[in-house]
Parts: C-alpha cells; sequence; structure tokens
C-alpha cells in the first residue's frame, strides 16, 4: 500500500469533521414562515404539517418571540383572510389580515427582519394568485394594480421586505416602482424569482385555506425547465431585486446552484410545506432518523447556495444550533 492521498483521514472523528465542514447552518440562516388567520381565537393545528400550525393574532405575537429568542434570521407571514373576492380586495386593506399581522409582528419583534408575502392567492374566492380576465384567465397586467398597491399597504405596515410571490411578468419593477413612490424606498424586494408550479405545495394549500381549483401551471414555471430560471432571475433582478429565491428548494438544488453563481445579490430558498410534511411523515412512521434527515435537507441547501433558507424547522433547528455550538 503506497497511498499518498487518504480522504478518510478527514472523516476519522468528530472534531476533525467539524473542523473540515465546508457548510454551516447558523441560526441567522433561517426564516420562518407563519400563517395568520382572520377570526381565529386559538391556534388551529395543520394536519398535513404536523408541528405547524394557523396562529391567532395572539399566538402569532409569542410564536414571534420564541423564534427571536432562538436566533431565527426573520420571519415569513401569510394572511388568511376571511373576506375573499374575485379581486382580492381584503389584500389591499390597510386594516386586512395580513398588515395587522406585519403590524403585530412589528411590535412584538422588533429589529427582526419580517417578510410580508405579496400575493393574491389567500384574498381571491378563486384561489388564484392575480385577477381573471373575461376568459377566467390570470390577467398579469391588471394583477399588477393590486400587486401596487398591496406593497405600500404591507411597507406601511411595517414590513422590511415583500415576498413577491405570484410569478406575474413584471411584477418586481411595478412593486418596486410602488414602494420607491410611495417613500418606502428602503423597503426591501424578495422576489421568488424560480418558482415552479409544484405538487409539493399541497400541505401549504391546507394551511392557507386554499380555494384553488386548477393549477398555476400559466404562470409557475415548468419543473422541467432549469435555463427558464436564469431568464426569471435575469429580469427579478434588472427590475430591482434585492434577494432572489428558489421554489421549491430539494427537488431543485441544481436551479439553486446556478443561480447563486450567477448573481451578485443574496439568494434563498424555500424548502416547501410537501417537503416538510415528506420528512415529518416518514420519520412518524419510524423509516427515518427525523433530525439527522431535517440537518441533512437544510444542508444540502445551504450547499447548493442559498444564504437564506425558509424553512417550517426554522426555530427548532436554531434550537439546536444554539445548543450544539
Ligand atoms: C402562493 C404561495 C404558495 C406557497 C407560498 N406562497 C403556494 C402556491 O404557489 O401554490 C407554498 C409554500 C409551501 O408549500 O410551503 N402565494
Amino acid at each position: 500500500m503506497n497511498m499518498v492521498e487518504r480522504p478518510r483521514r478527514l472523516r476519522q472523528s468528530a472534531g476533525v469533521r467539524r473542523l473540515v465542514a465546508e457548510t454551516r447552518l447558523h441560526p441567522a440562516n433561517l426564516v420562518l414562515p407563519m400563517f395568520v388567520v382572520e377570526g381565529l381565537a386559538e391556534p388551529r393545528p395543520i394536519a398535513s404539517m404536523p408541528g405547524v400550525v394557523q396562529h391567532s393574532m395572539t399566538s402569532l405575537a409569542a410564536a414571534a418571540r420564541q423564534a427571536q429568542q432562538a436566533g431565527v434570521g426573520g420571519l415569513m407571514l401569510f394572511g388568511v383572510s376571511a373576506h375573499k373576492d374575485a379581486i382580492g380586495s381584503e389584500a389591499v386593506n390597510p386594516h386586512g389580515i395580513l398588515a395587522a399581522g406585519v403590524r403585530t409582528l412589528a411590535a412584538a419583534v422588533p429589529g427582526l427582519p419580517i417578510i410580508a408575502d405579496l400575493c393574491l392567492d389567500e384574498f381571491t374566492d378563486h384561489g388564484h394568485c392575480g385577477v381573471l380576465d373575461e376568459q377566467g384567465q390570470v390577467a398579469n397586467d391588471a394583477t399588477l394594480i393590486q400587486y401596487r398597491k398591496m406593497a405600500t399597504v404591507l411597507a406601511e405596515a411595517g414590513a422590511t421586505m415583500v415576498g413577491t410571490s405570484g410569478m406575474m411578468d413584471g411584477q418586481v419593477g411595478a412593486v418596486r416602482d410602488a414602494l420607491d413612490k410611495a417613500g418606502y424606498v428602503d423597503t426591501l424586494v424578495l422576489a421568488y424569482a424560480a418558482k415552479y408550479a409544484s405538487a409539493f405545495y399541497g400541505p401549504f394549500r391546507e394551511a392557507v385555506a386554499s380555494s384553488l381549483r386548477g393549477d398555476r401551471r400559466s404562470y409557475q414555471q415548468d419543473p422541467a425547465n432549469g435555463v427558464e430560471a436564469r431568464r426569471e432571475v435575469r429580469l427579478d433582478i434588472a427590475e430591482g431585486a434585492d434577494i432572489v429565491m428558489v421554489k421549491p428548494a430539494l427537488g431543485y438544488l441544481d436551479v439553486l446552484a446556478e443561480v447563486s453563481a450567477m448573481v451578485d445579490v443574496p439568494t434563498a430558498a424555500y424548502v416547501v410545506s410537501g417537503e416538510y410534511a415528506m420528512v415529518e411523515a416518514a420519520a412518524a412512521n419510524g423509516w427515518i432518523d427525523r433530525d439527522r434527515a431535517v440537518l441533512e435537507a437544510l444542508t444540502s441547501v445551504r450547499r447548493a447556495g442559498a444564504a437564506i433558507i425558509c424553512t417550517y424547522w426554522a426555530v427548532e433547528v436554531a434550537n439546536w444550533l444554539g445548543e450544539r455550538s
């Protein structure tokens, strides 16, 4: 045996492995998505997302404080409206559930970045991310008018960032322009730049009591396409995106790696509801080691280049990392 290179030497003990690890998770990398539901008195479990709840306004504030204690990097808020209509009127109501939730968070956890979801699907009775034309198709430019109003409402409520998740063409530019004209030049835009029409959003539909029939394939990306993600990212950055996101995460690590290599803004990735549910369901059956699977999944997303990971495990993992470091 005359081996010059023995890669296993670097794997011989926990201490050496820790020393040479190329990728590290830190609580600050993790963003916790949260759901607040209009009219809810007590938090309500989401059956398809064990461990995740729909919040009341009171439980939202308490959970936000726990997340801040754990050291997470930010919070992302979705509001579930009790008053849905064709154009998503409640989305642009300064007293609507999402704006109210943002105000609650801003007061509960000062200093912690708050990302408000900027999309109409929790506010439309048809469940689409935009308004519809006479043929029932999602009308791109008419939707942008609503997004512009929604952006200023959310900024006024105290959102640090708006998360443009609707996949309308020109949405980042429209929102940036509306924010700037209203004086919110420092409100950041987190662009869901490459968002795919994914079956892995299934449990989220329960979380936001979605009324969607049909699918979003006429606006979200085809899972078959990677080059197209580069185009979406290029356009969003040209329109002023401060951060670009790839979503879902685990099935799209190739896209995430390519996007991270291509841009000079921070990249984010969203480990979505179905990705969460798969791990939880397998673990509940005793088929995988839950904690290891969770860390492996999040480490993989980080290794692929995401500076920011949106994950329903954010608080739990932040607590683990705090204990282990
Ligand atoms: C839509 C939106 C979705 C998710 C976040 N924002 C669902 C969709 O596009 O159908 C999914 C998040 C998840 O599955 O965890 N605004």
